[in-house]
């Protein structure tokens, strides 16, 4: 099994992520940021997920702000709690400490992923702290940024858009960067079939999942009038716990920080046989999203039979 800690803003997608990073994975510990909701709402979260898992994943709390500008939140999407109003089990959890970047530095090793979830904040900071940590690592996988379209402005992906100078660091860092961006997790769609799933299944993880998606699928109903989620966060976990599942290939990315329309713009240099900047990522564009769902799926105790999955329209 794969070793890896996760750097996340939990948020709905988030929580399924880590379900299924602590399924197919061995997870060191979970670093949090501010980003769908407010850092002590993320790190709430990342404890109430670990309290439903029964894991004792260490959690440690870290940026609360982004590296230049507001906070930037997604309340209309993941509500105010991050988790819109599903049920929160009782437990007496805290956080391990409030030092996520050295809890990064130090549990670096060579075998060791970092999944990044969130604005990229955390994994910047521990860049800045320590620039050969990244070859300390095994490399960083992150949601983040899009070979496409964006959700926040017509190009700018949210984690991305949340802490672009962050995400510009990451990309200049030397690290073996996987970017699972829009481009990618749009092609695995949830649908109220997932739900239905889930609750027959109803164990403890398929029941929080089925709120879970529940929950995300009505918010986004009202919000765009399509019912139905990208499964973006566990992308990032698959491409390192199932990387046969996904195509990438090496890119330059670039990300803009100065434009009046185009703030948090991931730019991938895409032109074919002319010679820019040399690849610093490998970017994600094909994903077996029957397979993935799959996988999702069992991680949930909710069986292996397909689906059906779709595609985002256009
Ligand atoms: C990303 O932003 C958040 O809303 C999700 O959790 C995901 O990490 C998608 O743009
Ligand atoms: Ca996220």
């Amino acid at each position: 099994m794969r070793r890896m800690i996760i750097d996340c803003d939990p948020g709905h997608d988030d929580a399924i992520a880590l379900v299924l990073a602590h399924r197919h994975a061995r997870v060191a510990g979970i670093t949090t940021v501010s980003g769908n909701v407010p850092l002590a709402a993320t790190t709430a979260n990342a404890l109430l997920i670990t309290a439903m898992l029964g894991v004792d994943t260490p959690v440690h709390a870290g940026a609360a702000r982004p590296l230049a500008g507001e906070p930037q939140h997604a309340p209309h999407v993941h509500g105010e709690s991050g988790l819109g109003d599903v049920t929160r089990m009782a437990h007496d959890r805290a956080a391990a400490g409030d030092d996520a970047v050295g809890f990064l530095l130090d549990a670096a090793a060579p075998d060791v992923w970092v999944v990044a979830l969130g604005p990229l904040t955390n994994v910047a900071l521990a860049i800045e702290r320590d620039p050969d940590w990244v070859k300390r690592i095994a490399g960083i996988s992150l949601m983040g940024g899009s070979a496409d379209v964006g959700n926040v402005t017509p190009v700018a992906e949210f984690n991305a858009y949340a802490d672009p100078e962050a995400a510009d660091r990451v990309f200049r860092s030397g690290a073996r960067v996987t970017m699972c961006g829009l481009n990618l997790t749009h092609q695995v769609m949830t649908t109220d079939a997932v739900v239905a799933r889930l609750r027959a299944a109803a164990t403890p993880a398929a029941n929080f999942a089925g709120e879970i998606f529940d929950d995300l699928h009505g918010r986004l109903e009202r919000l765009t009038g399509f019912r139905e989620a990208a499964l973006h966060d566990p992308c990032a976990v698959l491409a390192v716990t199932h990387p046969e599942l996904i195509e990438s290939s090496p890119r330059a990315v670039s990300v803009e920080r100065d434009g009046t329309l185009t703030r948090g713009m991931t730019v991938v240099d895409q032109r074919r046989g002319l010679r820019g900047d040399p690849a610093n990522a490998n970017v994600a564009y094909r994903i077996d999203a029957e397979q993935a769902l799959q996988v999702v799926m069992e991680s949930l105790d909710a069986g292996t039979e397909s689906l059906g999955v779709g595609t985002m329209a256009p």
